[in-house]
């Protein structure tokens, strides 16, 4: 099995070479007009592929894994898995206002067309993102690294960010012992980027508390949440999100606040900052690659 990196991926490289993967070496550059181009330098002929892409913000990511699925495919790759680590623009499922469309949808219809053998996600951000699939993909979720990396000393309450986490709080509640009770923030979104943790369903007064999440973009969601669940008393808070995405000042945001830790996947590129801890994803993936 040949492992090919697209540059949105390119950070997990060397987590997968810990673990002797052969990884795949393509070229690519960019024409005076600045069109790119893409070839791969070695055979594939024959060969079960594994692309590895993330779709990020920036859209020529997605094409970049469009482009290196095409080059596996006309090259003669026998079965090509595509493992996108972080898929962007899933927050983007359903339109909100008048004159929008389902961009999310979109990008899952794009992947689908690639007529990979299988696709590889890590948790996908929404139920409607994940019905676009319609079953053909592997999502495989960083909640167990996240509850192994809590280890001995799981929280007593793990609070759920929104009402749109829940089932995935439930699920982590399920993974640590003793199990921890749950709570659950009630947000509102004023306008895009703002978040506002309204009110506070649980008990968590004098309690060990784990927020956990999907995604930490601007960091709203969590700060706001960390403010609420400090003024009802908790003892500790500890912070944990699979896609760490960290826009402007996110980090810094954050790690000022009364927050013990940070555990965050690399499945986006991660940098070393004061409180954040980064869980590899690598064996994960790897796990399911030879599983599947
Ligand atoms: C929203 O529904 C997601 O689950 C996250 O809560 C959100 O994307 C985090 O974004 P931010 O860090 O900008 O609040």
């Amino acid at each position: 099995m040949k492992l090919f990196f697209a540059d949105s991926a390119k950070h997990l490289i060397q987590n997968f070479k810990k673990y002797k993967c052969e990884i795949g070496q393509y070229e690519s550059s960019v024409f005076a007009d600045g069109e790119r181009s893409y070839r791969l330098k070695e055979e594939v002929n024959g060969e079960w592929v594994t692309l590895i892409g993330s779709v990020l913000p920036d859209p020529k990511s997605l094409f970049e894994i469009i482009a290196l699925h095409r080059l596996a495919l006309e090259n003669g790759s026998r079965k090509i898995t595509l493992v996108v680590p972080y898929l962007g623009y899933a927050r983007q499922d359903r339109p909100t206002r008048p004159g929008e469309g389902s961009i999310g949808i979109m990008v899952t219809e794009l992947l689908q067309k690639m007529n990979s053998s299988r696709i590889i996600l890590i948790d996908v951000h929404s139920d409607l993102i994940r019905k676009a699939f319609r079953g053909l993909v592997i999502e495989l979720s960083a909640l167990p690294l996240i509850a192994h990396a809590i280890g001995k000393h799981p929280p007593n309450v793990i609070v759920s960010p929104d009402a749109g986490f829940v089932s995935r709080a439930e699920k982590l509640q399920k993974l640590l012992k003793p199990k921890p009770s749950l709570a659950v923030i009630e947000k509102v979104r004023p306008k895009p980027n703002v978040a506002i943790a309204k009110r506070l369903h649980g008990d968590i007064k004098g309690k060990h508390v784990l927020i956990v999440d999907d995604i930490i973009d601007t960091g709203g969601t969590l700060s706001e949440a960390v403010k609420l669940v400090s003024q009802n008393g908790a003892k500790s808070i500890h912070l944990a999100a699979t896609h760490g995405i960290f826009s402007g000042q996110a980090r810094e945001r954050l790690s000022r606040l009364p927050v013990e830790r940070i555990w965050i996947t690399n499945t986006l590129p991660q940098a070393q900052f004061p409180k954040i801890h980064t869980l590899d994803i690598a064996p994960l993936v790897l796990d399911a690659l030879t599983r599947t």
